[in-house]
């Protein structure tokens, strides 16, 4: 059974592309903007300009679905936008120690920018950049693609166990929990390098233990199998005993010749707890120390945390004026109590959850 949060109703805004289906390509490009006037003006500008930008290059090629999502960071909410705030937004949250830590890296904007074609990508990330001029500069840029059934850098169908349809809308759109960001959603993001000698090395039997999945079918490992430390186990969880999703779009990248593999994580939810909750499990381990095996051959070297405000927010953020905003901002002190308190704070969404 499968929790269910009450529906957006009929005035909930439109939200950005998130609950699009699975592309062939995408490029996510990961953007800080300078603390300055200016540059904080021209973003606010560019904001109302990105959905005309999508419709102009997305109309060329009708049948490649293009679309992009656009996200903002919790300090750069507050220094672009001001007051009021996305409720749950705040600065990512680390998770692990040593080689097997979730590490937050700088981030004011994410593009998640998607097509069944690479060249719309192309052309869309280069028309957005190409307005925002100086006024950002691109920290990170991955081209992800799909590879062969839908499958990750490490060989195995991904994408299976989201939610779809209205249950995905459901468990990604914020509904009236924050009524001045109805139609938003959060995004986590993190760039993954694999060690795909000493992945490859394992036998297909190893893997699936390590996944929870069989390879080739992609059939899930019976319980008496599966071990608790597999990567579906420690993602899987629970709110007074229903099941909480998140909607994940995850991209093989790489680059053979430098020795570069990689999967680009990217999952949505109506509130960060659950994505927190689910990386909390893989890092530090449910209970600690049983930790996810794919961490010993998959090196996060990046995160973020993103609230993606509503397509109608977004078209009216130029209007914006951030005076108001920063003495109230949380965005400096990660709220890591978000966890520590064992709740996913899903519960707490205003309007009973309707369960199937
Ligand atoms: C190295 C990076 C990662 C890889 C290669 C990876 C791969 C996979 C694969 C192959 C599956 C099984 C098929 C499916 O249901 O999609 C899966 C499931 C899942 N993954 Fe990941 N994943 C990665 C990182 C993450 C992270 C960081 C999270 C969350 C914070 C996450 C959340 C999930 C969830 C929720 C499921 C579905 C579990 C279930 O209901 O059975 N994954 N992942």
């Amino acid at each position: 059974m499968i929790a269910k949060f009450q529906m957006p109703n009929n005035n909930t805004p439109e939200p950005q592309a998130v609950c699009d289906p699975i592309s062939r390509s995408a490029i996510f490009l990961t953007l800080t903007v300078a603390r300055g006037e200016d540059e904080a003006a021209a973003v606010r500008e560019w904001c109302g300009e990105i959905a005309a930008l999508v419709r102009a290059v997305g109309t060329r090629a009708p049948t490649a679905k293009l679309s992009c999502v656009c996200g903002f960071g919790s300090e750069a909410w507050d220094f672009l936008f001001g007051a009021p705030r996305p409720a749950s937004l705040h600065p990512f949250i680390e998770f692990g120690s040593g080689e097997r830590r979730a590490i937050v890296t700088p981030g004011d904007i994410l593009l998640h920018i998607r097509a069944d074609h690479m060249d719309l990508c192309f052309e869309l990330a280069s028309q957005l950049l190409d307005k925002l001029g100086n006024a950002v500069t691109v920290v990170d840029e991955v081209h992800g693609f799909r590879y062969f059934d839908l499958r990750d850098m490490v060989g195995f169908v991904d994408g299976t166990e989201n939610p779809s349809g209205k249950s995905a809308a459901n468990f990604t759109i914020v509904g009236d929990e924050d009524e001045e960001f109805a139609g938003g959603s959060y995004v986590v993001v993190q760039k993954y390098f694999h060690n795909l000698r000493a992945w490859n090395a394992l036998t297909v039997e190893q893997q699936e233990k390590i996944i929870g999945r069989k390879k080739l079918s992609d059939v899930e490992l019976g319980a008496d199998v599966k071990p608790s430390c597999s990567h579906s186990s420690l993602t899987t969880i629970e709110e007074n005993g229903q099941e909480v999703k998140i909607l994940r779009h995850n991209m093989a990248f790489g680059r053979p010749g430098a020795k570069e593999f990689g999967t680009y994580f990217i999952g949505y939810a109506r509130m960060p707890g659950p994505i927190e909750q689910m990386m909390e499990n893989m890092f530090v381990g449910r209970p600690p120390g049983n930790y996810d095996r794919l961490l010993d051959y998959s090196r996060a070297v990046t995160g973020g945390l993103f609230f993606v405000p509503s397509a109608d927010l977004l078209d009216a953020l130029p209007d914006r004026t951030p005076a108001a905003a920063v003495s109230a901002s949380p965005s400096s002190a990660p709220r890591r109590e978000a966890t520590r308190d064992g709740k996913l704070n899903i519960g707490s969404l205003k309007g009973t959850p309707q369960h199937e």
